[in-house]
């Protein structure tokens, strides 16, 4: 097969490497011609591991390459995916679609042959109704189907997730554009991977209540860690406890700072709108939204109180501040609120991440940057673990106390174990736990 796949961000970058790997032979297009030249160049743009070395293997084989043409490699495409992104449009907190529709109007003029155009952004229900109008508007004599295949992977181990998912979606509306997709994942499918067919609407409808439901769960276990706190339990051993019961499942039951990234903050935010517009509030989405917010206002309450309140002048250490590891992704990260909280409150904040420093130059202003955390914590009254890279799991206790003037430590990711930690000599809070 031969796919063109439009927008070069996290997903389309993943999913065209991880395509050509299957044998197919793909180019990935993007507006920005900065970007395209590095591609080809055999430079990551990104930080997501793996790919580096998939994506110089794919080129070797001349499987994969990069383009602003957009036109060329549509014109030679059986399947053409639209990858671009879907942020939160200003003022409403809807899905802002114009990325989308404006590829949609380029790839229209572009088509020659049979065509299948794919939509793999996340995007609301009856955007693919929409892109084919569009289409068939732009070019009425094209022969087209559309598709709706949205991705599920996560960053930081996103091949992993597109080479093995749990599964794979897509909407058609016909044989033919299914014969096409399942082409296409038919190395996926010889792994069992499930490869599941509906119908557009509701393909597009799994992504968005998927996205939900995660953060819906994330949310609920951090809610239940503030009452932890309060009632003398441990949050670690209620999400253990809960996870054992195979209905409930232990994955995404890790208490933390509030969810952040490109994709939990937008697309609930997008649901929420859906609801609303179609006289069926979310109301427990919309609620998640509120709850995330306040909880990432209480990590900031819970540093202030640590510190008596006192925080005009102290020195803090914080240690990562990309919204998760193994990503450079900042988008919406806990950090952006907790960080401005306390350069805010006059505190003296130093920074360390093993991705995060140039997004975080940009996003984080009025802090220092430090290249590692013994570097960071030095003459510091206070750490706080933001980020759990595996950098920061195993650190000396000791020798980053010593390091420190002062014994505070938040352990907001509850990495170490409280008696590791009041060992090493630290005052330590955590969350869901007393220590
Ligand atoms: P991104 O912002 O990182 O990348 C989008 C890219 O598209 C940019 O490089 C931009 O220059 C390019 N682009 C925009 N319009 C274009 C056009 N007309 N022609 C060519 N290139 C164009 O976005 P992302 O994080 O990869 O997300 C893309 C979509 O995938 C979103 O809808 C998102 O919700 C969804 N998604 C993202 C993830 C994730 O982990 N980031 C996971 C699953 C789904
Ligand atoms: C998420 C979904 O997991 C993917 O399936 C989906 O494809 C993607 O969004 C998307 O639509 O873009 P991602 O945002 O990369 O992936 O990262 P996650 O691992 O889901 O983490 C999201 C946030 O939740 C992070 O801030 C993370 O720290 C937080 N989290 C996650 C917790 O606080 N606790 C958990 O138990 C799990």
């Amino acid at each position: 097969m031969r796919i063109a796949m439009i927008g070069t961000g996290y997903v389309g970058l993943v999913s065209g490497v991880c395509f050509s790997d299957f044998g197919h032979s793909v180019t990935c297009v993007d507006l920005n011609a900065d970007k395209i030249a590095r591609l080809s160049a055999g430079e990551v743009p990104i930080y997501e591991p793996g790919l580096d070395e998939l994506m110089a293997r794919n080129m070797a084989a001349r499987r994969l390459d990069f383009s602003t043409n957009l036109a060329d490699a549509v014109a030679q495409a059986d399947a053409v995916f639209i990858a671009v992104g879907t942020p939160t449009r200003r003022g409403d907190g809807h899905a802002d679609l114009s990325y989308v529709e404006a590829a949609a109007r380029e790839i229209a003029t572009a088509l020659t042959d049979y065509t299948v155009v794919v939509t793999k952004s996340t995007v609301p229900v009856g955007t693919n109704a929409r892109v084919a109008r569009i289409l068939s508007e732009t070019a009425p004599e094209a022969d087209f189907d559309v598709a709706s295949n949205p991705e599920f992977l996560r960053e930081g181990a996103a091949i992993e997730d597109f080479m093995r998912p749990d599964r794979v979606v897509v909407g058609v509306e016909n044989d033919r554009a299914r014969d096409v997709m399942q082409a296409i994942y038919r190395p996926l499918s010889l792994r069992d991977a499930p490869v599941m067919f509906t119908d557009l609407a509701s393909a597009e409808m799994i992504k968005y209540a998927a996205n939900a439901f995660l953060a819906t769960k994330i949310t609920f276990i951090n809610e239940i860690a503030s009452l932890c706190e309060r009632v003398g339990a441990d949050v670690k051993q209620v999400s253990k406890g809960m996870g054992l019961d195979g209905r409930i499942g232990p994955k995404f039951l890790h208490a933390g700072p509030g969810y952040g990234g490109s994709c939990f903050p937008k697309d609930t935010r997008a649901l929420a709108r859906i609801g609303q517009e179609h006289a069926v509030p979310q109301r427990i989405v919309e609620t998640v939204i509120d709850v995330n917010e306040a909880i990432k206002r209480r990590m900031v309450d819970k540093i202030f109180d640590m510190l008596d309140g006192r925080i005009a002048g102290k020195r803090v250490a914080v240690l990562g501040v990309t919204f998760k590891p193994d990503t450079d992704d900042m988008r919406e990260a806990p950090s952006l609120t907790i960080v401005p909280a306390l350069v805010g409150a006059g505190a003296e904040v130093r920074v360390t991440d093993p991705q995060g420093r140039h997004e975080g130059e940009r996003l984080l202003p009025g802090v220092t940057w430090h290249e590692d955390p013994y570097d960071a914590v030095q003459e510091a009254d206070a750490v706080v673990l933001l980020t759990e890279w595996n950098q920061f799991r195993a650190l000396d206790l000791t020798r980053l106390r010593k390091a420190m003037r002062g014994t505070a430590i938040a352990d907001l990711r509850n990495i170490y174990r409280s008696e590791d930690l009041t060992a090493a000599g630290f005052k330590a809070i955590a969350i869901g736990r007393g220590l």
